[in-house]
C-alpha cells in the first residue's frame, strides 16, 4: 500500500470514528481497525514482506497513523460517555417539589405503642425512665429486692439462669424490671421517680405466657410519700391510659417480697355480651402489683429507711395492650405477621402524647 493509500485509509477511518453515534458502534470499529485482525493490524503484520530499505520507513508511517486512529476512537469514547451520562441525568431527574406517597408502609408495633403511651403518661407526672440490662445479677434480681436463696418466691419466677462462673455466682435472665430499682437506688440520692419500661423473660410457655414478654416498673422515693400517694398515682394513671375518666378502681391486699405492705390493683370492667369493656360494670379486672418499698431494699441499697420510704409497682404491658386494643392471643405479638401487624399497627407519625391524645 502507497503513502497515500495509507492517508485514504487513515482519512475514511478517522471519518468513520467521527460519525460513530454510540459506544457499541464506535466499540466494533476499534476492533475493525485495531483488533487483531483489524486492518490496521493486518499492515503491521505485513511489514515482514517489505523490502528491507522500505520497511523502517513504512513502519513509522503505519504506526502514525494507527496512533491518529486510537487517539481519536478514545476522544469519541469519552464524548459519547459524557453525552449519555448528560442524558441519564436529564431522564432521571427528581422534582423534589412533589408531595411524598401517601401511603407509608411501616407500622408501629402495639408493644412499642404501649410503651411510648405509658411513658408519656408517667412523664406528665414527673417521673424519668430508666433502664437497665436484661442479663443481671442474682443480687439484682432477687436478693436485694428481698428475695434470699430458698426463698419460695424464686421457684415462682421459673428463672433462665447463665452458666455458673468460679466463683459460684450465677447471672440470670431478668425476670422483672424490679431490679433496676436496685440499680437505680445504688446509683443515685432520694428523691427518686423512675419509669422502667423493658423487656423480661421466664420460662414459660403457653397461650398466656411467653418466655419473653415487656413490664413497665415505678419507683418512688422520698420523705414524704405513703399509700395514698401510690393510689392516686395509679388511678389517675390507668384513667389515663384507658381512657375512661371514672374508672372504678380497688386496691387488694396481696404479698410480694419487696414491698409491705403489698397489693394488687383491679379495675372496673363489664364482660357482657361476651366480650370485655374497660370501666364501671359487675367485674374485675387484676391489671397491676404494687407496695411501699420495704425497708430492708432501701436499706440493702444504702438508703436510711428511717427517713425515707416510698413505693413501686409493676405492670405487664403485653397485657395492657391486649385489654385496651382487643388483641386476644398474646403469642401473636411476636409472630411478625404483616397482615397482623397492619391491623393492631400504628401509624409511625401517631406520637402519643397526654396533650395531643393517646
Ligand atoms: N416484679 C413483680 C413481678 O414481676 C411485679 C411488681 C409487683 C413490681 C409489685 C413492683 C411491685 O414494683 O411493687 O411480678
Amino acid at each position: 500500500m502507497t503513502t497515500e493509500n495509507l492517508d485514504a485509509l487513515r482519512d475514511e477511518l478517522l471519518a468513520e470514528v467521527a460519525a460513530a453515534s454510540d459506544l457499541d458502534a464506535l466499540d466494533a470499529l476499534r476492533v475493525a481497525a485495531l483488533g487483531r485482525q483489524g486492518r490496521i493490524t493486518d499492515l503491521m503484520k505485513g511489514l515482514g514482506q517489505v523490502a528491507a530499505e522500505q520497511r523502517r520507513e513504512r513502519g513509522q508511517a503505519l504506526n502514525v497513523v494507527k496512533d491518529a486512529v486510537a487517539g481519536a476512537i478514545a476522544a469519541r469514547q469519552e464524548a459519547l460517555e459524557t453525552a449519555a451520562l448528560d442524558a441519564r441525568l436529564v431522564d432521571e431527574r427528581i422534582d423534589m417539589t412533589l408531595p411524598p406517597r401517601p401511603q407509608t408502609a411501616g407500622r408501629i408495633h402495639p408493644i412499642s405503642q404501649t410503651i411510648d403511651e405509658m411513658v408519656a403518661i408517667f412523664c406528665e407526672m414527673g417521673f424519668q425512665v430508666a433502664e437497665g440490662p436484661h442479663i443481671e445479677t442474682d443480687f439484682n434480681n432477687f436478693t436485694a429486692l428481698n428475695i434470699p436463696p430458698e426463698h419460695p418466691a424464686r421457684q415462682e419466677h421459673d428463672t433462665f439462669y447463665l452458666p455458673e462462673k468460679e466463683d459460684g455466682s450465677r447471672r440470670v435472665l431478668r425476670t422483672h424490671t424490679s431490679p433496676v430499682q436496685i440499680r437505680t437506688m445504688l446509683d443515685m440520692k432520694p428523691p427518686i421517680r423512675i419509669i422502667v419500661p423493658g423487656r423480661t423473660f421466664r420460662a414459660d410457655y403457653d397461650a398466656t405466657h411467653s418466655p419473653m414478654f415487656h413490664q413497665i416498673e415505678g419507683l418512688v422515693v422520698d420523705e414524704t410519700t405513703h399509700m395514698g400517694h401510690l393510689k392516686g398515682c395509679l388511678i389517675e394513671f390507668c384513667r389515663a391510659f384507658f381512657g375512661v375518666d371514672e374508672l372504678p378502681a380497688r386496691f387488694r391486699p396481696s404479698y410480694f417480697p419487696f414491698t409491705e405492705p403489698s397489693a394488687e390493683m383491679d379495675i372496673g370492667c363489664s364482660r357482657e355480651g361476651g366480650g370485655l369493656t374497660i370501666g364501671a360494670g359487675a367485674d374485675w379486672l387484676e391489671i397491676l402489683g404494687c407496695g411501699m418499698v420495704h425497708p430492708k431494699v432501701l436499706e440493702n441499697c444504702g438508703i436510711d429507711s428511717s427517713r425515707y420510704q416510698g413505693y413501686a409497682f409493676g405492670l405487664g404491658i403485653e397485657r395492657a395492650a391486649m385489654l385496651k386494643y382487643g388483641i386476644p392471643d398474646l403469642r401473636t405479638f411476636y409472630e411478625s405477621d404483616l397482615r397482623w401487624l397492619r391491623h393492631y399497627g400504628f401509624a409511625p407519625l401517631d406520637i402519643p402524647t397526654v396533650a395531643g391524645g393517646l
